[in-house]
C-alpha cells in the first residue's frame, strides 16, 4: 500500500520527485454498521480513521504538512493540540528527522496521545490554558521564528485530509452515493477538508457537524471562553476554520448540533458493544448525534467519521465500561464466572 501523497498525487499540490514523509497513512476501512442503521433508520457506515498509523485522521494532513515543511527546508515543526495532532506531528517529525514540538493544555490530554508524543521524541510543552490560547501562541511564534506551523490553519493539512472523501466515494462506488456525512467538529479543519474533497468530486452530501454541549461555539454562534467536555479532543471554544465549516454545512443543506457528554458516552459504549468498533469519545459525538436527532428527511445513506481510536484514551474507557471479575484459579469458579 502506498501513502496518500503517492496515491492521490494528481489531486495534491506536490511536485514529483521531492522527498515524501509518509507512514502509508490513509486507505482506512469503511464498514457497515447494522445495529446503528437499525436504530437510526438509515444505512449507516463507519469510516475507521483510528486505523491510521498513529490512530487518528491527523496522519492524512500530517504527511502533507510535514512533507511541505521538509521541502521548504524547515528544521522544526510546531502545533497546538488537544492530543492527536501532537501524536501525529511527533511521529512524522521523527520520520523526517526534524525537531517536533507541541503545545498542549496541561492535564487535558488523553494518556495514549501523550505517550505517543513523548515516545516519538517531540518536545511536549504544557500550558495552564486551553487549546485556543495554545493555538494563538504557536501562531505568533511561527510568525516570528523559522518554524513550520502544522495546525490545520496550514492549507496542506486540509489538502491531505480531503483524501478521506475520495476514499469514501471510491469505497461506496457510483451506485451508492452518500446522502450525508456525520462528523465531530473541534477546530473545524476536518469538516472543511471533507467538504473540499467532496466538492472536487462534484459530490454534495449533507454535512452534519456535531459538537459537545460544553464546547459548542458553532451551535451557539459565538466563541466559548471556557470549553469543557469529556471528549477532550474537541474541547475547543474558538475554531480556527469557523467560516469554512459553517459554509460547508450551509452550502450542503447540513446542520451543526450539540450532544451532551452523557450522550457521547452512551454512543461510545453503543458502538463498541454493538458494532465491535472502539473509538475515542470525540469520535462518538456524531454517533450520539445520529442517535439523538436521526437523519434529515431524504437521507438514506450516511457515513460517520470515527476520527480516533479508542485506545487513545484508556482512562475514559475504563470509567465508562464494566468492571473486571475477580476469580479463584479453579475450574468451577471460572465456569461460574463465564456462564453465571
Ligand atoms: N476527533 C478527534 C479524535 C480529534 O482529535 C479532533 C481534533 C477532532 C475530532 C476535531 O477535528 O479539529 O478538525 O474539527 N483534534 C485536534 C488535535 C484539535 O489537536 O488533535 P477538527
Amino acid at each position: 500500500m502506498a501513502g496518500l501523497l503517492e496515491l492521490y498525487a494528481d489531486r495534491l499540490p506536490f511536485a514529483a520527485g521531492g522527498p515524501v514523509i509518509t507512514l502509508d497513512e490513509g486507505s482506512t476501512p469503511l464498514v457497515a454498521a447494522p445495529a446503528l442503521s437499525e436504530r437510526v433508520g438509515a444505512e449507516v457506515w463507519l469510516k475507521l480513521e483510528g486505523l491510521n498509523p498513529t490512530g487518528s485522521f491527523k496522519d492524512r494532513g500530517m504527511t502533507a504538512a510535514v512533507t511541505g515543511a521538509v521541502r521548504e527546508g524547515a528544521e522544526a515543526v510546531l502545533c497546538a493540540s488537544t492530543g492527536n495532532t501532537a501524536a501525529s506531528l511527533a511521529a512524522y517529525a521523527a520520520r523526517a528527522g526534524i525537531r517536533g514540538a507541541v503545545l498542549v493544555p496541561e492535564g487535558k490530554i488523553a494518556t495514549g496521545k501523550l505517550a505517543q508524543a513523548l515516545m516519538h521524541g517531540a518536545r511536549v510543552i504544557a500550558i495552564q490554558a486551553n487549546f485556543d490560547v495554545a493555538l494563538d501562541l504557536v501562531r505568533e511564534l511561527c510568525d516570528r521564528e523559522p518554524i513550520a506551523l502544522v495546525n490545520s490553519v496550514n492549507p496542506l493539512r486540509i489538502e491531505g485530509q480531503k483524501t478521506a472523501s475520495f476514499e469514501i466515494a471510491e469505497q461506496l462506488g457510483p451506485d451508492r452515493p452518500l446522502d450525508a456525512l456525520a462528523i465531530p467538529v473541534g477546530n473545524a479543519g476536518n469538516i472543511t477538508a471533507y467538504w473540499k474533497g467532496f466538492h472536487e468530486l462534484g459530490l454534495s452530501p449533507r454535512m452534519l457537524g456535531f459538537q459537545a454541549e460544553g464546547a459548542a461555539p458553532l451551535v451557539l454562534g459565538h466563541p466559548v471562553e471556557h470549553p469543557e467536555t469529556i471528549a477532550s479532543a474537541i474541547r475547543i471554544g474558538k475554531p480556527a476554520r469557523w467560516e469554512e465549516a459553517m459554509a460547508a454545512m450551509t452550502n450542503s443543506g447540513g446542520i451543526v448540533r450539540a450532544v451532551s457528554d452523557d450522550e457521547i458516552l452512551g454512543a461510545y459504549r453503543f458502538v463498541a458493544a454493538n458494532e465491535g468498533v472502539f473509538c475515542e469519545p470525540a469520535s462518538a459525538a456524531p454517533i450520539a448525534g445520529l442517535l439523538k436527532y436521526g437523519v434529515p428527511d431524504g437521507v438514506e445513506r450516511v457515513a460517520c467519521v470515527l476520527t480516533g481510536h479508542g485506545l487513545k484514551d484508556p482512562q475514559t474507557a475504563l470509567g465508562a465500561s464494566g468492571s473486571v471479575i475477580p476469580c479463584a484459579a479453579e475450574l468451577d469458579a471460572v465456569r461460574d464466572a463465564v456462564l453465571g
